[in-house]
Formats: structure tokens, sequence, C-alpha cells
């Protein structure tokens, strides 16, 4: 095929980019800021726009156009998807094919039109490929054998639990829980027992810094800043890992019952299969310390986090870019601007 293969994870937290023969040459938050007054302009988006969250004035809006796993704001993710595009394809002579991959919790509609998005925004072709399958690919997974394997793909705003075999999947599920819960859940907890509000990336980075899925031997703290919600004064305060624990165990319940409800409506053989393979979790969920611990002991399979999880599935569309004619015998195909509006510009 003529031009460049191109490979996009439109991720809830985070948009990266995969060019053939470069690597991985874009990672940005999937953050947009937008004025509110001139038709909604855009005024940053990515890194620049993340650091004005909780910190924009009225004036500006600061958006994650995908942030629960949901496009729940079309015409801002297509505002940025346009930039990012734009930025990697420029004006080439020949267009570019490109790979997305989304949450598989958005609508089938959103799909098309985030299809209909790529091309006008200088991709000659298009595909979809669903981010579990990206995933294992990216993961080094062989996901053509007639072998179950089961991906638990942890990102910002959900969590996609996928069965693979035979190159598709076979049975996969999306929850909203994910990173995001777990700072919400984190901001309740120090609010409550420390009368401390604190910001999502504070929480966030209390999470990454000494959060855990299965208690740690050794507790670990850390101090970290908000404001006191009675006086309304800043204030320092002292978090241990159990207390973080503590804050985000009844979602780890949660996320676990739903692995217990995919695995229960997977076929025997599969299932057999994943107890020999055990399961692969990717998503930067996964670098959560303890939680392959976690997943392991409870549901009684061995569990093992990915290399570079938070990279699996940009990676693994570098992979499909190669592979395309194997991916083909399951319908993953580009599609023209024409195919997929059916129309002609
Ligand atoms: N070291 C870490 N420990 C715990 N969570 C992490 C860590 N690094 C990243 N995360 C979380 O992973 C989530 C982002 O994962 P990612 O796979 O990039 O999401 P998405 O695919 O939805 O964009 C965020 O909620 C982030 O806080
Ligand atoms: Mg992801």
């Amino acid at each position: 095929m003529f031009g460049l293969g191109v490979g996009i994870d439109l991720g809830t937290s985070s948009v990266m980019i995969y060019v053939e023969g470069k690597g991985i040459v874009l990672t940005e938050p999937s953050v947009i800021a937008c004025d509110k007054t001139e038709d909604g302009k855009m005024i940053a988006v990515g890194e620049s726009a993340y650091r004005m969250i909780g910190r924009n004035p009225d004036s500006i809006s600061v958006i994650r156009p995908l942030k629960d796993g949901v496009v729940s704001d079309f015409p801002m993710t297509e505002k940025m998807l346009q930039h990012y595009i734009q930025k990697i394809c420029g004006n080439r002579i020949f267009k570019p094919h490109v790979i997305v991959c989304m949450p598989s919790s958005v609508t089938n509609l959103e799909k098309r039109t985030i299809l209909d998005v790529v091309t006008a925004s200088g991709a000659g072709m298009a595909c979809l490929i669903e981010e579990p399958l990206a995933a294992a690919i990216g993961a080094g997974i062989d996901i053509h054998h007639p072998y179950g394997t089961m991906i638990v793909d942890m990102g910002g705003g959900t969590t996609d639990i996928a069965v693979i075999t035979m190159g598709s999947i076979a049975i996969s599920g999306s929850v909203r829980i994910a990173g995001n819960e777990f700072d919400e859940a984190i901001m309740r907890y120090v609010k409550t027992y420390k009368n401390v509000t604190i910001g999502e990336r504070t929480a966030e980075e209390i999470k990454k810094q000494i959060g855990c899925a299965y208690v740690r031997e050794e507790e670990v703290a850390m101090i970290a800043k908000g404001k006191n919600y009675i006086t309304g004064m800043p204030e320092s305060f002292e978090i241990s890992s159990t207390e973080v624990y503590e804050a985000i165990s009844d979602l780890l319940d949660d996320l676990l019952e739903a692995v217990r409800s995919i695995l229960e409506v997977t076929p025997p053989e599969l299932v057999g299969d994943i107890a020999t393979q055990g399961i692969v979790l990717t998503g930067g969920g996964a670098l959560l310390y303890g939680m392959d611990t976690m997943m392991q002991k409870r549901t009684g399979i061995r569990a093992r986090m990915a290399d570079d999880p938070l990279h699996c599935v940009v990676k693994g569309t570098g992979v499909a870019l190669k592979n395309m004619n194997v991916l083909a015998d399951n319908g993953y195909i580009f599609k023209s601007r024409e195919e997929i509006i059916g129309i002609k510009d």
C-alpha cells in the first residue's frame, strides 16, 4: 500500500500515535481547552491543556472528551483528533493509512464518525481495531492460534476485559472502573478522613506514588497538599499506602467481579486455556502496585503485567500495520472515505 502506516490509540487518558518506520511519535493527554465565547475556538490541546485542569478561568473550558470511555463531547474529540492527525500527516502526496483503536464501549455510530474524522483529516484509508485486540498484539501474544487468552486493559475511564482467540474477540465487556474512578475514590477518602479537598491531579499522583491493589508488606506514606474544606486554607497532610488501599478497595472488588462475570460466560475450553496461559494485564492501571498479585490471588489464575503496559495498544497497532493481510481474514480492512461515509465528497 502506498503512503505511510499510522496507528492511533485514542485512549480515555491519552492519545498515542505510532508511525511506521519511526515508532511512537506522539503521547499526549486526551485533553482539550476551548474558548467558551468564540464558537469554542481551540486554545490548547494535549499536555498544555492538561496543565490547565483545575486552573482555568471561567471563559475557558478544559475538557477530557473521552473521560468515561464514551465520547462525551464529540465535537471536541473530533477537534483533538483532527489536530493530531494533521500534525502527523501534514500535506503528504500519498495519504497515510491509519489504524485507530477506541474504547470498546463507544457506539457504532461514534466509531463510524471517528473513521469519518480520520479520513477527513488527511488519512487516505482508515481501519478500526478493538482496543483489547491491539493490546494483546502489543503485549506480544500470538493471537491467531485457536487458543484463548484473557486481556484486562485498565485505562483511565474504562477497563476492557476480553477473551481473544483466532485473531478476534470471543467475549468482551467494558466497565467504568478504572484509573479515574480510583482517583475520585482517593479524593473522597481524603475529604472524609482528613477534611482536605484535593484536585484530581493530586489524587492521581498519590495513587501512582503509593497506591496499591494488594496491601504492601512495607507500608509507605507521602505528604500531599490540598485545601482544608472547613477553613478553606491550604493544608498539607500525610497519607499512607494502606489508607489508599482502603479508599479503592471497593472498586477493586467491583473490578474483580467484572472479570469473574466474563469468565462465567466464557466457554469451558477457552477458560481452560486462560487457566494455563494466565491473565495478561495492560494499560496504565496494570502499573498500580500489586495489581497482578491481587488478580492472581483472588481469581486463582496466574496473572501477569505485560511489558510496558501503557504502550501495548499503540505498539499493537504498529504490529497490526505490518500484518494487515492476516487481520483481513477477520474483517479488519482499510476503508476509504467514500466507503466509510457512503458518498463522495
Ligand atoms: N504507575 C501507575 N500506577 C497506577 N496507575 C497508573 C500508573 N501510571 C498510570 N496510571 C493510570 O493509568 C491510567 C491511564 O492509563 P492508559 O492506559 O493510558 O489509559 P487510556 O488507554 O484510557 O488512555 C490513568 O488513570 C493513570 O492514572
Ligand atoms: Mg487504553
